[in-house]
């Protein structure tokens, strides 16, 4: 679990221009997607692994978590979220983004050092991380102005509380809304934030944290 304060610029640059995005889906269900437009880097850093398959980037979709003493909490609340609003169409999208404001960018519950996805194949950062437990992110803060390397611990996970809050998290965006799912729980990939390093052209890596 996280003790200490990530430093401003990543509260700032990533978690904080997170949230501002997820408010504006708040306030555009019916476009999402226009919303999210130039977002790529923000939304998809890049994974950075090395082991048996070699060294590997990839980009991934990472989300915060919850805090670990409220996972079980999460999950419960996403699996009954599921249920009740399968197939409604792009209302479901209020109530993601009602649920990521309330867990995901509320200070009281949530671990923004904690970062999560899904591997939708077992590929080369699979591999990697089954073998290393090590995992490289490079955010860039759009459109140039800086970039944060995160190195962290990373674990995958086939059960459990991590599995069903990243696949329940994902179904709620990408298959509640239609009722209709393309693909079946992948593995979750949680990656702990241990060390975070400014790389923009001012500070040249600095390391920043811890
Ligand atoms: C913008 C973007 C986001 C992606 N997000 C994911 C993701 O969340 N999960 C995933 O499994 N693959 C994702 N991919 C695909 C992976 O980057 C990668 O191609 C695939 O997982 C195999 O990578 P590897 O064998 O190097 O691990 C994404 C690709 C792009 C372009």
């Amino acid at each position: 679990m996280t003790t200490l304060t990530p430093p401003d610029i990543y509260m700032k640059e990533f978690y904080l221009a997170r949230k501002s995005l997820v408010e504006k889906m708040l306030s555009n269900t019916k476009n999402i997607e226009e919303v999210f437009k130039f977002a790529g880097p923000l939304l998809s850093p890049m994974v950075a692994t090395y082991g048996p398959a070699g060294i590997n980037v990839a980009p991934f979709m990472l989300t915060f978590t919850v805090n670990k003493k409220y996972l079980n909490q999460a999950v419960e609340y996403l699996r009954n979220l599921n249920n009740e609003l399968w197939s409604k169409g792009h209302i479901v999208y209020a109530a993601a983004a009602k649920f990521l404001l309330e867990w995901i960018y509320n200070p009281e519950r949530s671990d923004p050092l904690t970062l999560s996805t899904h591997l939708m194949i077992k590929g080369h950062t699979y591999t990697n991380i089954k073998a290393t437990g090590e995992a490289a992110i490079g955010v860039l803060i759009p459109p140039d102005r800086g970039a944060l390397e995160l190195r962290a611990e990373a674990e995958i996970y086939e059960e459990g509380p991590y599995y069903e809050f990243v696949n329940l998290l994902h179904d709620l965006m990408h298959a509640v809304p239609r009722g209709e799912r393309s693909h079946p729980w992948y593995p979750a990939l949680i990656l702990r934030v241990k060390e975070i390093y400014d790389n923009s052209y001012q500070s040249l890596g600095k390391k920043i944290y811890p």
